[in-house]
């Protein structure tokens, strides 16, 4: 990990610094990547990115809670999210972190959420991604989503992150067990040890490409999740050179993040999914936009001191 991506990341953690960014943030800039608190504003933004021939997965944002009651409260939101979806008519999935649905409370109630969720997305024939967080996550994580996958096959999906060194491994595994192996390739957002993550990110490039060509290859959907033009152009020579369908793949960037090359993929032909966040809980979402690229914080003090 990058030192201008520690710095950031430590920062973003002082009380002072979260305090005041929590209060002005939406007005000085967050608003560029979180597509407004309420599920009507996502909405309305995901009805804009449809009629561009984009397509979306929407996330209410939160994660970390310590409460069953916000627990709760988040997994009604993610119903109300499958809810809106259907009876507007959206062409959107949902994406979610269990944290946010009491995974640190115990597996048991994450597991009852979960369900709750998947019961409805079963309904409505639609699809939740499970975000990957945190190393310290991984492992329950993965036990979770074995369980679920049982049960709900292909309406239930993973996060791969590159940057671990576990995760060939891992990727072996899901993609021999199971028929519908839906998988989003990453490279990583947290700040993780050396002892379990390539440091440098030259590796995490490499392996990065290399589970993505090892997924394509695998027959089962992958979702390319990246605003790295290297990254893109591999992808698009290699499913070329290796005739894979481009209904076997998409490529997904988040809501605010390069909006004219998302654009530029789907008049080329690629299916572009956006990740579109909502919600009141926008702050550790935000913080790692800016970690990723210092220059998005230029961005925010410029409207700062915008009239
Ligand atoms: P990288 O950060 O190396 O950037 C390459 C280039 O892309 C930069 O040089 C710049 O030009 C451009 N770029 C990158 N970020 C930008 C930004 N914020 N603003 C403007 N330009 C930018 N991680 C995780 O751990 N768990 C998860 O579940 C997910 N989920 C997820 C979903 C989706 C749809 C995406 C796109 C990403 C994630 N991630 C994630 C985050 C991921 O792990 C990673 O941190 C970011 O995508 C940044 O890595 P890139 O591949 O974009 O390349």
């Amino acid at each position: 990990m990058s030192l201008s991506r520690k710095i950031v990341l430590s920062v973003a953690g002082n009380k002072l610094v979260s305090g005041f960014i929590k209060k002005y943030g939406m007005k000085m800039g967050a608003a560029r990547f979180v597509a407004g608190e309420t599920l009507k504003e996502a909405i309305d933004q995901v009805r804009l990115l449809n009629k561009d021939g984009l397509v979306v997965t929407l996330d209410h944002l939160g994660e970390f809670v310590f409460e069953e009651s916000e627990a709760l409260a988040s997994t009604q939101a993610c119903l109300d999210v499958l809810d809106a979806i259907h009876e507007s008519g959206v062409t959107s999935n949902l994406s979610l972190k269990m944290t946010s649905l009491g995974l640190d409370l115990s597996k048991e109630m994450c597991l009852k959420h979960m369900r709750m969720i998947l019961d409805k997305a079963r309904e409505y024939d639609n699809f939740v991604r499970i975000d990957m967080e945190d190393y310290a996550h991984i492992d329950v994580t993965m036990e979770i989503f074995d369980e679920l996958k049982r049960e709900y096959g292909k309406h239930v999906g993973l996060v791969i992150q590159a940057y671990l060194f576990r995760t060939v491994e891992d990727m072996k595994r899901l993609e021999s067990e199971y028929e519908h192996c839906n998988l989003r390739l990453v490279k990583g957002a947290y700040m993780e040890s050396p002892s379990v993550a390539f440091p440098n990110k030259a590796d995490v490039d490499q392996n990065y490409l290399k589970i993505i060509d090892m997924h394509l290859l695998s027959g089962h959907f992958s979702a390319v999740a990246t605003h790295d033009d290297m990254v893109i152009q591999h992808t698009k020579e290699f499913v070329k050179q290796h005739n894979i369908s481009h209904d076997q793949f998409e490529f997904q960037m988040l809501y605010g993040v390069r909006p004219e090359t998302q654009r530029a993929l789907v008049k080329e032909g690629y299916a572009m999914r956006v990740y579109v966040p909502y919600g009141n809980d926008w702050y550790g979402y935000f913080s790692r936009r800016i970690a990723e690229r210092p220059a998005n914080a230029f961005f925010i003090l410029k409207n700062m001191f915008r009239k």
